[in-house]
């Protein structure tokens, strides 16, 4: 069930100055307030919740008290919090998808959509069938709509599943958020920080600003999007609540560590030859990626919409220690 908050807003004063600190005066007499309905969603499922960015969203949600609904596939186990609902359906089964959906508010895919192709198209199908009021994709990447970003974007999922949402009918907001830094910066040594090893390679100076997200700053955009949803709905949204540089990067990896790094710098093109070359889909697709954020421009955005939801600006440091620290416990 969807909630509605209902606000007054005094108009202007009828000689057009704004009303704001205003004491109300003769001026107002003949203007009734205006009533303005403001939307949000309470009951939300979400799939793929155990996942990286699905357990961060998960958490946010529930502790902001949604009424969330885990989704899960057909033998998969799911930990969530015992008083969570937990419905096992086939993501590709799109009528025992429209049946779980019948009643959400939103529908929160965070599976692995390169592992589930066109799983995506089915759920939008069930949510339209089952009257779901918004759509939330697997995306929270990279800006694939931007010059640069479509460079990278062919035969991707992401790219493809806001045209079938708008051709389909079915309210949606996609949610770029640039590189999880946990993920992408700690864990993945492709993206040139190699921790187990200590050594780095930095495209381009190393002085390139990117918009990027913390796990927990995802979830914090995603909860914070659906108590008011409505100047987003059917928008590529960027949000971000880490800006950094890859020098600011490599100096928290040396931090933690307490050693510097063995470091090469290479030229941000490099990456465009290395795709060239490449023949097979992944070979060619991950230096675009990874270009998409290094280029200069390539994944930065201003923090309009980050400001407008409230997302505090983040540690690059700590979220890249509090990760390092996990990843070498580990080893
Ligand atoms: N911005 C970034 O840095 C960044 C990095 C990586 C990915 N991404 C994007 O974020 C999305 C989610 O990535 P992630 O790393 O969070 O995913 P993940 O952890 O690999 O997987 C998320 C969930 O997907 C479901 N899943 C896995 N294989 C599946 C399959 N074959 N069919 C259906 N569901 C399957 C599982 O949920 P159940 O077992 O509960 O069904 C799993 O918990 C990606 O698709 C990509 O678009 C962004």
């Amino acid at each position: 069930m969807s909630i509605e908050r209902t606000f007054i807003f005094s108009p202007r004063r009828a000689d057009g100055l704004p009303c704001s600190k205003i004491l109300p005066d003769e001026s107002f007499q003949h203007q009734p307030p205006i009533k303005v309905t403001i939307m949000s969603y309470n009951k939300v499922a979400i799939a793929g919740a155990g996942g990286n960015v699905g357990s961060a969203i998960f958490k946010q949600l529930y502790a902001d008290k949604y009424a969330v609904t885990v989704f899960t596939r057909p033998g998969m186990q799911s930990q969530i919090p015992s008083d969570v609902p937990l419905v096992t359906v086939d993501y590709n089964d799109v009528e025992a998808l429209t049946d779980a959906l019948r009643g959400q508010d939103v529908f929160i895919s965070a599976i692995n959509v390169q592992r589930a192709m066109g799983s995506e198209n089915v759920m939008i199908d069930a949510c339209l069938r089952a009257g779901v009021k918004l759509f939330i994709p697997s995306a929270f990447s990279v800006d694939f709509f931007s010059e640069i970003g479509q460079k990278c974007a062919f035969g991707l999922p992401q790219h493809k599943i806001a045209g079938y949402a708008r051709e389909r009918g079915q309210p949606f907001i996609i949610m770029t958020t640039g590189p999880w830094v946990e993920l992408c910066f700690v864990q993945h040594a492709m993206w040139g920080f190699d921790v187990k090893n200590r050594k780095a390679t930095i495209y381009g100076d190393g002085t390139t600003e990117i918009s990027g997200s913390s796990f927990e700053g995802v979830g914090q955009a995603v909860s914070a999007m659906l108590r008011r949803p409505e100047p987003y709905i059917n928008q590529i949204v960027q949000v971000s609540n880490i800006t950094f540089t890859p020098n600011q990067i490599l100096a928290a990896l040396e931090k933690q560590a307490g050693v510097k790094y063995d470091v090469q710098y290479k030229p941000v093109d490099d990456l465009l030859k290395q795709s060239e070359k490449a023949t097979d889909f992944p070979s060619k697709h991950y230096p675009l990626m990874l270009y998409t954020v290094y280029a200069p421009g390539g994944c930065r955005w201003d923090r309009t919409n980050s400001d407008a939801l409230g997302l505090k600006e983040g540690s690059l440091e700590a979220a890249i220690i509090k990760a390092a620290d996990e990843l070498t416990s580990r080893q």
